[in-house]
């Protein structure tokens, strides 16, 4: 008689993980770390900011909450600091945040986010930037590709120990430089909010009116009306209508002209969409 084997039972968690990681992203950088960071944590459950706020699901239960974005003039994306604002947390659940940006460390968003959470009575407890590609192409072009290779091998050792230090519900800080120059930056920046997309323009013979830039924008600020983009002055300066768009035809004034267009290479452009076609 052949005898099954038996298989040693696996030793269950004794206390299942409850993570829950916001993402907010326009051209894939945060929505990778997002990833990374789940595969890391064990039942770890990933939610589009975006999503949330068109949908009003604003309440969360977890015990462990995190926030994962782009660095945004030095500070919060002003969606994400919309989102917070109207979030409510239950209970006291260890909070963490990470800021992807081109530069780090010269910036403020997360003591921007403690000062929303401490209205809320909640703290900020893991705060980390994780530096992988600057896609704001109206100040620079996007890093060569030996650049980027590098950065991308980097931030996957910082992801390992952003994920080790999680786990061990560990307290960390970071540095935040130069805050009151950027605290000025980041408030002309906000205050601006509705003349941002008056320097976007299309140009009608690149463009295919494919409606990615319509489906991309996570603020329904882009109209078709025949085809091709018209912006409603409600732009978040996210970016991703420029860097979608297959042709190019999306330019922010002349500045971006001949500049190389970005996405995370392990992102497809579904992933980004905000809007189904
Ligand atoms: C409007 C805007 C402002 C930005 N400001 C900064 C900044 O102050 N510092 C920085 O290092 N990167 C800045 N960036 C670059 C992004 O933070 C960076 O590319 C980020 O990883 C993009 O994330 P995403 O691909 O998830 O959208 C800015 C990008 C945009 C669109
Ligand atoms: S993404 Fe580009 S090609 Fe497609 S509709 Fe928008 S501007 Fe036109
Ligand atoms: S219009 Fe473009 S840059 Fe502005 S919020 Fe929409 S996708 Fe982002």
């Amino acid at each position: 008689m052949i005898e099954k084997e038996i298989k040693p039972i696996q030793a269950k968690e004794m206390v299942r993980i409850s993570t829950i990681i916001y993402y907010y992203s326009a051209t894939g950088n945060s929505l990778y770390a997002a990833r990374e960071l789940q595969k890391a944590l064990p039942g770890a459950e990933l939610r589009s900011i975006a999503t949330a706020l068109q949908k009003g699901e604003l309440s969360v239960r977890a015990e462990c909450v995190g926030f994962v974005f782009p660095m945004h003039y030095f500070g919060l994306p002003l969606q994400v600091e919309e989102f917070l604002q109207k979030l409510t947390i239950q209970d006291s659940p260890y909070l963490f945040a990470v800021a992807t940006c081109g530069v780090p460390y010269w910036g403020k968003p997360f003591l921007e986010m403690d000062a929303v959470l401490a209205d809320k009575g909640q703290k900020l407890q893991g705060s980390w930037y994780l530096r992988l590609v600057s896609n704001y192409i109206p100040y620079r072009d996007i890093a060569a590709a030996w650049r980027i290779a590098i950065r991308a091998w980097l931030a996957r050792r910082k992801l390992n120990r952003i994920a080790a230090a999680i786990k061990q519900r560990k307290d960390h800080t970071t540095w935040q430089l130069l805050q009151k120059f950027c605290e000025r930056y980041h408030s002309k920046w906000k205050n601006n909010q509705r003349q941002i997309d008056e320097t976007f323009q299309c140009n009608p013979e690149k463009c295919t009116s494919c409606g990615l830039c319509e489906q991309i924008c996570p603020r329904g600020n882009i109209l078709r009306p025949e085809g091709q983009p018209v912006w409603q002055h409600n732009c978040v300066e996210c970016l991703g209508c420029l860097h979608i768009c297959p042709s190019k035809a999306i330019d922010y004034g002349e500045i971006t002209k001949g500049r190389q267009r970005y996405r995370h290479k392990t992102v497809q452009i579904a992933d980004l969409l905000s809007k189904r076609g």
